[in-house]
Parts: C-alpha cells; structure tokens; sequence
C-alpha cells in the first residue's frame, strides 16, 4: 500500500491481553472506554481520584486494576506508572482523559480556575509524558492517546480556559506524532464532541451531536484499530465544526454567532 494510504498509526487488531491504562476512568467516556476494552479482552488499569467509582467500573472484570492518583499532583506520576506495571507487567497504551471544565466567559475570568484547569488538562499530560515516554522509547513500542476536544478548533463561547487547555493538547499531540512515530510509537488524538458526562451536566444550552458515553468509547475504539492520528466525533457535527474552524475570521466569526446565538 502507498504510504499515503497507510493509517498513520499501527492498527490494533486484537485486543486480548493488550495492556492498557486509562487516567480519567471513574466516570464518564473513561469509564466506557475501560469497560468496552475490558469486555474485548484487554486488562486495563484504570485511574482517577475516586476509589469506589474506580472499583465499580472494574467489577466484575477480572482483567481490571485499579490505580488511584491525583493526576494534579506533581510527584504522583512515577508512582502510578510503577503501581500500574506492578498490575498488568507493561504497557502497551495509555489513554489520558483526566480533566476538568470551567465554563467561563471573558468577563467572569476566575485566576485560581484557570491554575487549576491548566494544572490537569495540560501540565499533568506533561508529567506523564516525563515518565511514558522514556519508557516506550526503551520497549520502542506503545501507544499514547490524548483526549482533547473539537472545542480545540476556534475560540467558542463559555470555553475561555478549556479550550485553550485543549488546544494545547491539539499541538503537543501533533509535535509528539511528528518526533515519536519515527522510533516506532504511535500518538492519537481524541477530539469528542458533545458527550452526556458529569462533565457536561450543568450545560444549559442545546449541545449539538451528543453523544452516549458508551457509543463515544466506541467511536475511540474503532478510531483506535483503525489507526487513526486524529479520532474525532459525532461525523457529523466535529466535521462541521473543523470546516468552520479552517473559514475566513468574518465568516467564521458570523456562522459560530448565528448557531451559537451568542
Ligand atoms: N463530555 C464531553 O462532552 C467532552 C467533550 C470533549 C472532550 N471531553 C474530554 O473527555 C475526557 C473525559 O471527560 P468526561 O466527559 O468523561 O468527564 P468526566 O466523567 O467528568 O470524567 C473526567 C475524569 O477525570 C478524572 N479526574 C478529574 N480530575 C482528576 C485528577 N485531579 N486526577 C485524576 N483524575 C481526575 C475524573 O475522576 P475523579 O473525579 O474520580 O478524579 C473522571 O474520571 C476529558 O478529557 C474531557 O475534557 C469531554
């Protein structure tokens, strides 16, 4: 196959006994995913603050392992990463997903939000790179999948602080691809939309494409074996949103007023 046909990264065809960790496993799109990869056979170590929701994500799941951290906590890496290869042996793929959501405008700025969203959504990523990455480069193979957000895209209403944390995680996701791929790893970007999570709960307006946990674990999944760079979801409404976000500013700035009536 040309390599312009080629999937940009390795395709995962079977899942036994793959060892993944996911961080941010407690609820939401971590848990579903942990519990789809689990059901095809995989063991995974899932981590987040809350013990008991980690543990009834991983009931009835014999290849299930809990880890519970604080992913803000600068020392907190290496030690997880140890307690998770002390469960499952190694690691193939880490999914990182931990993150918080502020809904902020830019006239209702909260400093000690923006330090902490930064805090999880991006530096934490880094702190686990510190680690995962030697790491991977000495097995010279793994997986590093970020969830990000098509909110990453262009600049949206309420998203002051997520989604520059977001498009953070675009950019370092695209420098990692470019540095890592050559030495045999692969690096995925997630961009969900709209997913119904305690993460979404308090939004009072219309969420275009939402989505189910369980169908965007397996739009992940899916994106996962098919070896996707970029998985990005619902189709339909993270396409258009990518369209909008590559239009002249006035266009842009126009379309996103008159759908987001804001
Ligand atoms: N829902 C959406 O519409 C949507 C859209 C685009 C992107 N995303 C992204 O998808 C990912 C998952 O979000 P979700 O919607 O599934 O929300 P969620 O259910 O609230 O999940 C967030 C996860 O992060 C964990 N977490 C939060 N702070 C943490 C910390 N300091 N240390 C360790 N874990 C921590 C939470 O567990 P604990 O509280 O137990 O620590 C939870 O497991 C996030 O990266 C989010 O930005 C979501």
């Amino acid at each position: 196959m040309s390599a312009w046909f080629k999937p940009l990264n390795q395709p995962i065809h079977d899942w036994l006994d793959k060892r993944v960790w996911i961080v941010g496993a407690s609820s939401g799109i971590g848990a579903a995913l942990a519990q789809s990869l689990l059901e095809a056979g995989a063991h995974v170590t899932i981590s987040a603050r809350r013990e008991t929701e980690l543990q009834s994500v991983a009931a009835n799941f014999p290849k299930a392992h809990v880890v519970a951290f604080d992913s803000a906590e600068p020392q907190a890496w290496p030690e997880a990463m140890q307690a998770t290869l002390s469960a499952m042996g190694h690691i193939d793929l880490v999914v990182l997903g931990a993150a918080r959501y502020d809904p902020t405008h830019s006239w209702s700025l909260n400093l000690s939000d923006v330090q902490k969203s930064f805090d999880l959504n991006v530096v934490s990523v880094y702190r686990a790179l510190a680690s995962l990455v030697p790491y991977f480069l000495n097995r010279q193979s793994g997986g590093i999948a970020l969830i990000a957000s098509i909110s990453a895209y262009t600049g949206l209403p309420r998203a002051l602080i997520y989604g520059s944390t977001k498009a953070a995680l675009n950019n370092l996701a695209e420098t990692m691809y470019f540095e890592l791929a050559p030495k045999g790893l692969d690096v995925y970007l997630i961009n969900p939309g709209f997913v119904e999570t305690p993460m979404t709960s308090g939004n009072d307006f219309k969420m275009p494409g939402l989505m189910t946990p369980k169908d965007a674990a397996d739009c992940i999944k899916s994106g996962l074996q098919k070896g996707r760079f970029e998985i990005r979801f619902p189709r339909g409404f993270a396409g258009t949103l990518r369209l909008i976000s590559r239009l002249p500013y006035r266009l842009r700035f126009w379309l996103l007023h008159k759908t987001t009536g804001m």
